[in-house]
């Protein structure tokens, strides 16, 4: 023992504070990172599976059960997981209204699963060609006066939607959880 060991144990609890300070920060960061890479990885999915469906990039079954997958595996209970209540708010843009809200937001990240889920299904159904059916033009009842009522049965089993019309509605998924959850960007 040293001169000055008597400091020891404050040192010592220093130490332990910064290092829990630390390693907390560092988890925080690392899921943040985490689900930001997730949605960049979303991002470039919807923008694979849009250019299908515009006809700026080929289609191929393939690839948009790729794009859909790609969805699927970040929506759901694993979006659900990548935002504890400790990981919210500033520096990410993540809003802290997330933890208020969280059965609101869960059913978001849920429904955004379901959705991919039907669209990866319909892509198994169309290995070479988009189809007729799977347009959103296709259906009649789209122009007509029970619009309404359709699109609000429908959101209830994408599995019945053309193709276009579920991924349009992914989309849209996107869009309602970022206007209430996500701080915009200036
Ligand atoms: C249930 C809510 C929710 C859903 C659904 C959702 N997002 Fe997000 N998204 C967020 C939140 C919250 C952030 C901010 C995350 C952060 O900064 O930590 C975000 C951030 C992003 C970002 C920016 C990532 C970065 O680099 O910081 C992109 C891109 C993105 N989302 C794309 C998408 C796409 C595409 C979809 C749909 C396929 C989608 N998101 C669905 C909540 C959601």
């Amino acid at each position: 023992m040293g001169k000055g060991s008597w400091r020891w144990p404050a040192f010592a609890g220093t130490i332990g504070v910064l290092a829990a300070v630390a390693g907390a920060q560092a988890a925080g960061d690392a899921i943040v990172k985490e689900r930001q890479e997730a949605m960049k990885a979303m991002a470039a999915a919807a923008k694979a599976a849009a250019g299908m469906f515009e006809g700026t990039r080929p289609y191929s079954g393939t690839a948009l059960k790729e794009a859909a997958e790609t969805v699927r595996v970040h929506s759901g209970a694993a979006m659900k997981a990548q935002f504890p209540e400790d990981a919210l708010g500033p520096p990410s843009a993540a809003k802290a209204d997330i933890a208020t809200d969280r059965e609101a937001f869960d059913r978001i990240a849920d429904r955004l699963e379901e959705l991919a889920t039907a669209l990866s299904a319909a892509a198994d159904a169309a290995p070479n060609v988009l189809s007729d059916e799977m347009r959103m033009s296709n259906q009649p009842m789209l122009g007509g006066s029970l619009l309404g009522a359709r699109m609000k049965k429908a959101d209830e089993d994408p599995a019945d939607l053309p193709a276009e019309h579920v991924f349009h509605l992914v989309l849209d998924t996107c869009t309602s959880c970022h206007s209430k959850y996500r701080q915009k960007q200036e």
